[in-house]
């Protein structure tokens, strides 16, 4: 047998005017921590947002997201399979093309970059990890919006609409498990369910990004796309002063057929996913975006931050606001330390 176990001896009475209650006793140890702990990260909870980019031999790395490139077709396939390998929920596929038009015609080419990436992925992963797609313009775009622009130049709502319903049917031929509507057009999840429905995908479900923010945190994003944006998307993204106005996108998206809803970003929102969480029955995810993985990252290789520390703590954040699942950068890495005990 083992060493005895040392017990308490010689303890002294408490001194008579200590306090009583000592929430410090459920703090003692990292297994009392770990029992108590409200929240917990799971593997399953996190999804991978990837980019891949047409016409490349060699990943291309996004200088603004140290550690994040623009895959090619083949690299990509190993990321996925490495995320399923990992655990990892699901992955979020964006699709950089090689040609950019007005209309973003690469969006709805059965054949272009995202289509196929939807298709490789399924043969490399099959149902092992859930493939989800952004279904948006600005990828495919040369002026970098979300839509089409009418004759003064002004992004069109309804003429996008039928671009997403098109882009919906192609995702879905091409295999996706759930489509990602970003563009912030009102009556976007109500035309991407009836071009699902219609074209027999009835099992396709759809994320709806619902309080999406007019937010500087998507910079380095614009770089992994290759965005050629000029100017902003604040006529059709949310203003960071308003808060309220998402339950009014919540009940539309829920109205609209969205199956999962998203707060995006996260850091800055936190108080927005609280609000939505505490509102909605279905699974809620928080996009932990591009310039939150950035600001730790930068931060972190000045030696002004502890990395691995700072990542949990965001990720359990999220969490704790209410948020079911967190697409995340680091979701990978996340899941083989979480895998390893940490
Ligand atoms: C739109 C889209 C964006 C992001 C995800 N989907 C860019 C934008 O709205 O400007 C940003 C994600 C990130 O910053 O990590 N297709």
């Amino acid at each position: 047998s083992g060493p005895r176990a040392p017990g308490r001896p010689g303890a002294v009475p408490a001194p008579p005017n200590g306090p009583v209650i000592r929430p410090r006793r459920l703090r003692t140890t990292p297994a009392m921590r770990r029992m108590v702990a409200e929240h917990r990260l799971h593997p399953a909870d996190l999804i991978l947002p990837a980019f891949v980019r047409e016409g490349i031999t060699e990943p291309v790395p996004v200088s603004s997201m140290p550690g994040v490139v623009q895959h090619t077709r083949d690299t990509l396939r190993k990321a996925a399979a490495d995320a399923a390998e990992a655990g990892v929920g699901g992955i979020m596929l964006f699709g950089v093309p090689l040609e950019k038009d007005a209309r973003g015609t690469a969006g709805t080419d059965p054949d272009g970059i995202l289509q196929v990436a939807i298709r490789d992925v399924k043969a490399e992963v099959g149902d092992d990890l859930v493939v989800m797609s952004d279904l948006c313009l600005d990828e495919f775009t040369d002026h970098g919006h979300c839509g089409v622009l009418d004759a003064r130049g002004r992004v069109d709502n309804d003429a996008t609409l039928e671009r997403y319903a098109e882009m919906a049917r192609v995702q879905a031929v091409a295999g996706v498990d759930v489509v990602g509507p970003s563009g912030m057009m009102d009556g976007q999840v109500r035309v991407v369910r009836d071009a699902l429905d219609g074209a027999g995908h009835q099992d396709v479900s759809i994320l709806a990004y619902t309080a999406k923010y007019a937010s500087a945190f998507f910079g380095p994003f614009r770089e992994a796309v290759d965005s050629s944006l000029k100017g902003d998307r604040k006529t059709y993204q949310q203003d960071p002063a308003n808060g309220r106005e998402s339950l009014r996108e919540l009940a539309l998206d829920l109205a609209e057929g969205a199956d999962m809803v998203m707060v995006k970003p996260a850091l800055p929102y936190l108080d927005v996913l609280r609000q939505v969480a505490d509102a909605v029955d279905v699974p809620v995810a928080a996009y932990q975006v591009s310039g939150e993985y950035a600001m730790v990252e930068a931060a972190a290789a000045n030696g002004w931050i502890e990395r691995d520390r700072t990542i949990l703590e965001t990720l359990t954040g999220a969490k704790r606001a209410g948020a079911n699942l967190v697409l995340t950068y680091w979701a990978d890495e996340v899941a083989r330390r979480l895998n390893r005990g940490e």
